[in-house]
Order: structure tokens, then C-alpha cells, then sequence
């Protein structure tokens, strides 16, 4: 008898960030009743699984990356009670709910370290320490150092915002506490959690200095200590006695695949993303070594596949062109393993890059480290020709450009041609084929070195890399674009059945 492949293992999943997907209450920010109403546009779009990021209490230090109550909605997000129609809604029309955890930080408005820095009571539950330099040489990831002081002149640890104190995973109280917080969510009917940051629970208890090392090195004091794993196997162990397939991804920057293999072993999480294709450019090398190493990993880790998400540049602006956009996708949704898209990248949005500075919110723009992630996180466009383009009756919290209207749901519906048509397209026959699919692929070499190729049983994708057209021969299934004649545009590709 085989074992029915578990959901989470070829799902497709549609990372929402609430704040920018739709607004019911008119203030100019996304909410999950906003969410609740285009339910239907997703559940048409062809996805299995949506990914909420945070819509916890929290003072949007870091976009909700910084939770001030793990159980409740922020007010600007709705309430619990919203978020329960929202689950059942998403259930009723067959999607599942992976909800973001944030395990590595509270807020500095959490009550914990509020107590913390008033009373002195329970600082243990994060990393003080009393002297008079800076303990030591950490640097945050948003730029400047790791470590702010509070009133009194204590130093606290903080790897993201002074904002996002982190917690000291050696506390048993600190455990205890995220156990619940996960049950929390699971008796509320949620399918999966994603683990943010999670590689960085557990610090090297002397909190030494880093030196020379990187910062996801192995042997790094910061990130990938041994200790976290046991955290994740009573998680495991937690998912597991809930009835039905609860799944967890965990987001894990490591430098090495054996070290990201170690958390999706057996007893461990399901999943953890594999970010390789968020950095790479646009070449059929790069492409097909990222794929080779991500499919080689040990323990046979069940892939993800990610081209955008809210913390980079859409691979819309990276990759240049709506072609090669179109043909990237056709790529991560013919491979093993899972998909995980961003909210719209079906619409082929390209990245924002001309916030004007005074519109921006993303810490990492303030604390000097570039930019920052604005630029991806702006209001999606539902209908009209111009702003807000349906997503708000109010101001939308972030300016979206005057040039979108060609771009909204409502433009692009009714089109075949349009890259919402496309991906609609895609996810179906990915739909209809994923059964009959093989766990594995076999390369297929062609003539032309920029044309990248495999076989899954009867489904060859070839995505061509380079500029100019080359020949297939084949049924087509899908094309990137018009493949006229047996030929594959530049950056394009096509899905055939031989
Ligand atoms: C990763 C999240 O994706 C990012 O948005 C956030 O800023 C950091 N973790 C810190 O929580």
C-alpha cells in the first residue's frame, strides 16, 4: 500500500501580507476582513494554502515582525472573531491557513519586557546584561548594533529592530509559553505555521564575539545552534496530535545544505524554505546547479520553491522581463516539491522603486542598510485606473504608482493574454497533472546551453535562458508566450507532453 503524498509536500502556497492585500475598514490598511472577501479570487486563482504574516497585536516596528500579544489581532487587522470567519471561509473553499509564528523576538511593547525594564522582573526571558561597553560585537541584520540600552542603562540583545527584543530560548518559561501559543492557533482550526527566524531561537550562552565568521557560518554563536532542535521536535510533537496534517515551515539561512537538512528531519519540521533562487541570476547555470544542490539534500527534504516574498525585490523587476517572469514560474511549478508565491506576483507587479523617503516604513531603510523592502509591500490594485485602485475606500498606506491601472484584477480578468490569465492557467494544469508526476525529475540535454530542460514521466519543461528563439519539438501544454512555429522565445519557456 503507498502512503497518500501529504498535502503540504507539491502544495502551492500564497503568501499574503494582510497590510497590503485589501482593506474592508477604509483605513488605508489591509485586514483579514479585506482578505476574507477575496477568498474567492484565490480559491479561482488555483492555490492550496495561504500564508498569513503576522496580524498580531503589534506596533508595526517591522511590519508585525514585532508581536506585542500572540494571541490577539491587532486592532488594525480585526479581531479574533474575524479571524475565525476567515478560517472557515478559507476551509469551506478548500484553502488551508499557515499562520507566521515569531518566536526569536517579542516586541518592546510585549508585556513581558515591558515588566522586564520597569520591575526588573523576569529578564531572564531575554539577553540583559549590566556593564559599562557594549557586550560585545554583534551586528543587527537592519543595520548598526546588536545591542540598544534601555532607561536604566542596561544593554538588551535585538539581531532585528531595538524594537524586537530577543528572547533567551534557555528560559523554560520562554518555551512554555510558545507551546501554547501554538496550540492557541491549532484549536482554532490553522493547518500550518511559519516559523520565522528560525535558526536564531538559541545563542551561544557566552554571547561571544563573531570575529571573522559570517553570520550564518557554521559555528556561528548567533544562528543554527544545536539546542533549537529539540525545540522543534516537541513542536513536531505537537502538530502531530492534532488530528489531520499539520505542517511547519521553518525560514532558515544557512550556508550549508547539511545544516538546513537537520531541521526537516523526520521528528523536526516539515518544511524549511529554500531561498537559493531568491539570489540567483537569471542563468540556466545558476539555475540548474541551485536546483541540483536543493534535490541532493540529505534526508530528502521535501523542496520549496521560492521566487519572491515580502523581504525582496519582485523577481518581476530582478529578472527584467514579463517573459522570463511568466517562464520562472512555469520552472518552480514543474519541479518537486512545493511552490511558495507572493501576493502579486500574478498580476506581474514589478518592484516599487521610487517611494518618495517620507512614505517609507521599513526599519531597514532607517538603520542604513539599503533601501529596504517598501518597494514590495505596496498596496495590491483590484479595479480601476487609478489609486487606490479598489484596495482601500480610504488612503493606502504606502503610494502606489499611477501607472498601475493596465495591472489591477479587474484589467487583466477578462484578458487571456494577461498574466493573471497565465497564471490561472499554469495552476490548473499543475492541478491536473501533479498526480501523475514522478518525485523526481531526469535532465534533458539540448543543443543550446542556455536552454534548460527535464523530464517529470510524460512533462518536459524547457525554459530558455539566453535571448534568442530556440527550436522544440513536442505537444505544447503551456508557453510562456506565443511559441509559434516550434519555438521558444528568449527567456521564455513551454510545458510539452512527448
Ligand atoms: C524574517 C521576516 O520575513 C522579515 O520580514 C522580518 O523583518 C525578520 N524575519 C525579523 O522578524
Amino acid at each position: 500500500m503507498t502512503t497518500p503524498t501529504p498535502w503540504w509536500r507539491d502544495a502551492v502556497v500564497y503568501e499574503v501580507y494582510p497590510r497590503s492585500f485589501s482593506d474592508a475598514s477604509g483605513d488605508g490598511e489591509g485586514d483579514l476582513e479585506g482578505l476574507r472577501h477575496r477568498l474567492p479570487y484565490l480559491s479561482e486563482l488555483g492555490v492550496d494554502a495561504l500564508w498569513l504574516t503576522p496580524f498580531y497585536t503589534s506596533p508595526l516596528a517591522d511590519g508585525g515582525y514585532d508581536v506585542a500579544d500572540y494571541r490577539d489581532v491587532d486592532p488594525r487587522f480585526g479581531t479574533l472573531a474575524d479571524f475565525d470567519d476567515l478560517v472557515a471561509d478559507a476551509h469551506r473553499l478548500g484553502l488551508r491557513i499557515i499562520i507566521d509564528i515569531v518566536p526569536n523576538h517579542t516586541s518592546s511593547a510585549h508585556p513581558w519586557f515591558s515588566e522586564a525594564v520597569r520591575t526588573g522582573r523576569g529578564r531572564g526571558r531575554y539577553h540583559f546584561r549590566d556593564c559599562a561597553d557594549v557586550p560585545n560585537d554583534w551586528q543587527s541584520n537592519f543595520g548598526g548594533p546588536a545591542w540598544s540600552r534601555t532607561p536604566d542603562g542596561s544593554w538588551y540583545l535585538h539581531l532585528y529592530t531595538p524594537e524586537q527584543p530577543d528572547l533567551n530560548w534557555h528560559d523554560p518559561e520562554v518555551r512554555a509559553e510558545f507551546e501554547d501559543v501554538l496550540r492557541f492557533w491549532l484549536d482554532r482550526g490553522v493547518d500550518g505555521f511559519r516559523i520565522d527566524v528560525a535558526a536564531g531561537l538559541f545563542k551561544h550562552p557566552d554571547l561571544p564575539d563573531l570575529g571573522a565568521l559570517g553570520t550564518h557560518a557554521p559555528g556561528s554563536p548567533m544562528y543554527g545552534r544545536p539546542e533549537v532542535h529539540e525545540i522543534y521536535r516537541q513542536w513536531r510533537s505537537i502538530l502531530d496530535s492534532y488530528p489531520g496534517e499539520h505542517m511547519a515551515v521553518g525560514e532558515v539561512w544557512t550556508e550549508s545544505p547539511e545544516a538546513l537538512a537537520l531541521y526537516v528531519r523526520p521528528d523536526e519540521l516539515h518544511q524549511a524554505f529554500q531561498f537559493h533562487l531568491l539570489l540567483a541570476p537569471w542563468s540556466a547555470r545558476a539555475f540548474r546547479e541551485i536546483i541540483g544542490t536543493c534535490l541532493d539534500s540529505p534526508n530528502g527534504q521535501a523542496p520549496t520553491w521560492v521566487l519572491s516574498n515580502h523581504d525582496v525585490i519582485r523577481h518581476r523587476s530582478r529578472y527584467g522581463t514579463e517573459e522570463r517572469s511568466r517562464a520562472a514560474l512555469m520552472l518552480i511549478l514543474a519541479l518537486p516539491g512545493s511552490a511558495y508565491l507572493y501576493q502579486g506576483e500574478e498580476l506581474g507587479l514589478p518592484e516599487v522603486f521610487d517611494l518618495p523617503d517620507e512614505a517609507r516604513q521599513d526599519p531597514i531603510f532607517f538603520q542604513g542598510k539599503g533601501m529596504g523592502r517598501d518597494g514590495c509591500r505596496v498596496p495590491l490594485p483590484w479595479s480601476g485606473t487609478q489609486a487606490p485602485y479598489g484596495f482601500t475606500s480610504g488612503k493606502p498606506w504606502l503610494p502606489q504608482p499611477a501607472d498601475w491601472g493596465p495591472l489591477t484584477v479587474e484589467a487583466q480578468e477578462g484578458d487571456p493574454a494577461s498574466m493573471l490569465s497565465f497564471y490561472r492557467r499554469a495552476l490548473a494544469l499543475r492541478r491536473t497533472l501533479r498526480a501523475a508526476l514522478p518525485p523526481t525529475l531526469e535532465w534533458q540535454e539540448w543543443p543550446d546551453p542556455g536552454v534548460l530542460a527535464f523530464r517529470r514521466g510524460d512533462l518536459v519543461c524547457a525554459v530558455n535562458f539566453g535571448d534568442e528563439p530556440v527550436e522544440f519539438q513536442g505537444d505544447v501544454l503551456l508557453a510562456s508566450g506565443p511559441s509559434a512555429e516550434g519555438r521558444i522565445a528568449g527567456g521564455g519557456a513551454v510545458w510539452l507532453r512527448t
